[in-house]
């Protein structure tokens, strides 16, 4: 008895240490975190420089992207994004797919390549193609006078809501394509979770490239975060556990919503990452509002809290828990699949620099401290 409570004391004291240790490792990456800027020695090239052409095969543009035509052909087309790790269609389909199915509203799904874990400068290509097809179909719908409006809508999760504002900004011809673009909880700045994975694991080139300040990002980011003709709404959590600091998903430019589902329902503890557009009703009730171009200013804790659930919702609690931790799982195996792929974040390509011809060896992130 004796001996074996000892060695009970002695496995405990064990498992402190090395829990203390991670707590240590994970506190010291969290001073890190924030010593990165932009690398300086990049120069981007103006706004209004033509896009590249695809390095991808039309064939493999086209086989990500599913269009789901509506008889209410009136409205905009709606172009639906995944984030890193998921599956567009496991995320979209018991929610908003269900609820624009029963409205009769036509939208296309866009999956990422490699999960969106691969490079998303190439990821980015997949945007560029769907927007354009999209917005072909709806012009060819408006000669025939089945539609009034040809410009579309994005609605995007995460990386989903970050990836087409470099699409965006380095394809000026997809500009007027885009009415509005309606982000949950996107990378628009990058996350200091990204910083802490990538510092104690290697880990997945989009991971790289969605840590604060990286080349990805302060490319996309550069001169001007929006466009003036495009409509940006950012539908976000303030218990977000995916992008940190939370108003890292914000743009401070003049025209974009930015509205948190805590400051209209305080209580809405478990409207976090994935539930702030995928399942709650606030966000849900938020997005119609955006898409229906009203103001989002005045929405009323009456009309946005009541309801817990998206109204296309209607699975049991025990399928409700099981489709939201079968998505936590999926993202952890498709995570732990890259993992271990790459320390650095990949060069920017050409495309999007301007001092390529110049620059000969690589040059490394400028550490501030
Ligand atoms: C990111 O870089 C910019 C300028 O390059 C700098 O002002 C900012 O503080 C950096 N952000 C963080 C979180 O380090
Ligand atoms: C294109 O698709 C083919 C077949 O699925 C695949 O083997 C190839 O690697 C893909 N190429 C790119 C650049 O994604
Ligand atoms: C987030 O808040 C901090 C502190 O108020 C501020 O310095 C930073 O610029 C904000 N980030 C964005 C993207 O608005
Ligand atoms: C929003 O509400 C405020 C105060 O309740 C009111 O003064 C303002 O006119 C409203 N704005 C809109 C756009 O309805
Ligand atoms: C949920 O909706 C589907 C399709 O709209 C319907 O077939 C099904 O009967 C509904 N289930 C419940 C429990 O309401």
């Amino acid at each position: 008895m004796y001996r074996g409570g000892c060695k009970h004391a002695y496995m405990f004291s064990r498992i402190q240490l090395r829990f203390s240790f991670l707590l240590l490792y994970i506190f010291i990456s969290l001073i890190n975190v924030f010593t990165f800027a932009c690398d300086p020695s990049i120069i981007y090239p103006p706004l209004n420089r033509p896009g590249p052409p695809y390095s991808v095969p039309l064939t493999n543009l086209s086989e990500h992207f599913k269009c789901y035509p509506g008889e209410n052909h009136r409205k905009r087309w709606i172009l639906f994004l995944p984030g890193s790790t998921e599956e567009v269609k496991e995320l979209y389909s018991w929610n908003w797919m269900r609820i624009l199915n029963d409205k009769g509203w036509p939208f296309c799904t866009l999956q990422l390549p490699e999960k969106g874990l691969g490079d998303l400068q190439i990821a980015a290509e997949y945007i560029v193609y769907a927007v354009r097809k999209m917005y072909k179909k709806t012009t060819k719908e408006k000669k025939e006078g089945i539609r009034r409006k040809t410009r579309i809508n994005i609605i995007g999760h995460s990386l989903g809501g970050a990836l087409p504002r470099f699409a965006l900004r380095f394809w000026p011809d997809i500009r007027y394509m885009v009415y509005h673009l309606i982000a949950f909880g996107a990378t628009n700045h990058g996350t200091s979770m990204a910083d802490i994975a990538c510092d104690v694991f290697r880990c997945p080139v989009s991971v790289t490239q969605q840590r604060i300040n990286s080349s990805f990002l302060c490319a996309l980011n550069s001169f001007q975060e929006t466009f003036p003709s495009i409509k940006y709404t950012n539908i976000l959590s303030k218990f977000d556990e995916i992008v940190r600091p939370v108003n890292s998903s914000e743009i401070n430019e003049k025209g974009v919503a930015n509205i948190y589902i805590q400051d209209i329902c305080p209580l809405r503890i478990f409207s976090e990452h994935l539930g702030a557009g995928i399942y709650d009703y606030c966000g849900y009730f938020l997005t119609m509002s955006a898409l229906r171009s009203k103001s989002l200013k005045n929405i009323s804790s009456e009309d946005c809290c009541t309801e817990k659930l998206m109204p296309g919702i209607n699975i049991s609690t025990v399928e409700f828990f099981s489709k939201v931790s079968f998505s936590a799982k999926e993202h952890l195996k498709h995570l732990l699949m890259h993992m271990g792929e790459i320390k650095d974040e990949p060069e920017l390509k050409c495309s999007f620099r301007t001092d390529c011809i110049k620059r000969k060896r690589k040059v490394k992130r400028i550490k501030l401290r």
